[in-house]
């Protein structure tokens, strides 16, 4: 048998390199050996984008970039949250076993408030208890994500463990995943923080990006005078850019630029000009295969049709296995 495993990402922009290396690369991989059930998170989505005129679309968006990036919908579960009502009644009983405290400590939740202290509502405070639905509904081993999702992931396993403790032993504890080491941070571009959908455009490299577009945004990335000695420590906002380049460009490029920074003769505008185009070389053919993938509607929603299924099947199963367990079958 093999193993499940379940991730999801908000249709709330255009997907970045951060999504990429934080997670679509991961389930690119694990789509050969595992039974995965990749979906977009629509339902997340609201607590913070309540207007839903363009959700469609993005729904259809990030569908087409996963499938561009490598996603093949033959092998695994792609579909939409609000596919499955099972995943909504499972948060209602998980919601029970959730301590206000707790999620009120949450740092995305502390995050957003700040961003957007007018819209404090309960499903934000709840996020993480429905992502555990999300996961715990397909009894998933294992959950491809970026670093920022590591506490989220935590809290899933808090609450499977309250649930098989209070009823019977149903779920497994997921483990967040990344192939080979560490979950993966891909900062943004301007030194601060990670790259991300809605928050400083100009510093997030997305997948749909025109070559140009790319250029500019590496071109205007942050950097200095450069190092005044050899083997002068490493400021962050460089280092970031290492590490980028680590991402996409080959072995001997990388190895070149670290030398000339430990011989402080480096030249920062050699660097970034090697490094967009790489990123060029890199986003150009995804970009390309999403344009072509997000026109065909029909396909697209004949995708989000059958995963659908597939997903309900395994929903199902576990859903009428809660109930019994809580004890509400009467008949
Ligand atoms: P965003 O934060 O851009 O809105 P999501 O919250 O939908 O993106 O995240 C989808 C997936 O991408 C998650 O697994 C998340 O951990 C990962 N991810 C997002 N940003 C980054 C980043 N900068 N570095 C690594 N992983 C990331
Ligand atoms: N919270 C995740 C994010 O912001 C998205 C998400 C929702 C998710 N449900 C999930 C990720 C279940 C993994 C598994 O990136």
């Amino acid at each position: 048998m093999k193993e499940i495993v379940v991730s999801g990402i908000r249709p709330t922009g255009h997907l970045h390199l951060g999504n990429y290396f934080g997670a679509m690369r991961n389930y690119v991989r694990m789509q050969e050996e595992y039974n995965c059930y990749f979906f977009v998170a629509d339902w997340h989505s609201l607590t913070t984008h309540p207007d839903t005129s363009e959700l469609r679309d993005s729904v259809l968006g990030v569908l087409a970039e996963n499938i561009a990036a490598g996603l093949d919908p033959e092998k695994v579960a792609l579909y939409a949250q609000s596919a499955l009502p099972e995943i909504a009644e499972l948060y209602l009983y998980l919601n029970m076993l959730a301590y206000k405290g707790e999620l009120e400590k949450t740092t995305t939740f502390k995050d957003k408030v700040r961003q957007n202290p007018d819209n404090v509502n309960a499903g934000l405070l709840t996020y993480p208890v429905l992502m555990a639905a999300d996961i715990l509904i397909h009894r998933a081993a294992y959950v491809p994500v970026g670093k920022d999702q590591e506490q989220h992931l935590e809290m899933a396993r808090n609450f499977a463990q309250r649930f098989n403790y209070r009823y019977t032993e149903l779920f497994p504890e997921p483990q967040a995943f990344n192939f080979g080491s560490d979950l993966v941070k891909v900062p943004s571009l301007d030194g601060t923080g990670k790259m991300s959908k809605s928050e400083n455009q100009l510093a997030t490299l997305y997948l749909v990006d025109s070559d140009e577009m790319i250029r500019k945004k590496v071109m205007k990335a942050k950097t200095d005078a450069g190092p005044t000695e050899p083997n002068s420590t490493m400021p962050d906002y460089i280092q970031n850019l290492f590490m980028l380049m680590e991402l996409v460009s080959d072995r001997g490029t990388v190895e070149k630029f670290r030398n000339d920074f430990n011989g402080a003769s480096i030249r920062y505008g050699d660097l970034k000009k090697a490094l967009a185009e790489d990123m060029v070389r890199f986003i150009a053919p995804i970009r390309e295969k999403a344009a072509a993938i997000y026109a065909d509607k029909d396909y697209l929603r004949r995708v989000l049709s059958n995963g659908a299924e597939k997903a309900h099947e395994s929903a199902r199963k576990t859903i009428e296995e809660t109930r019994r367990l809580v004890g509400l079958r009467y008949f």
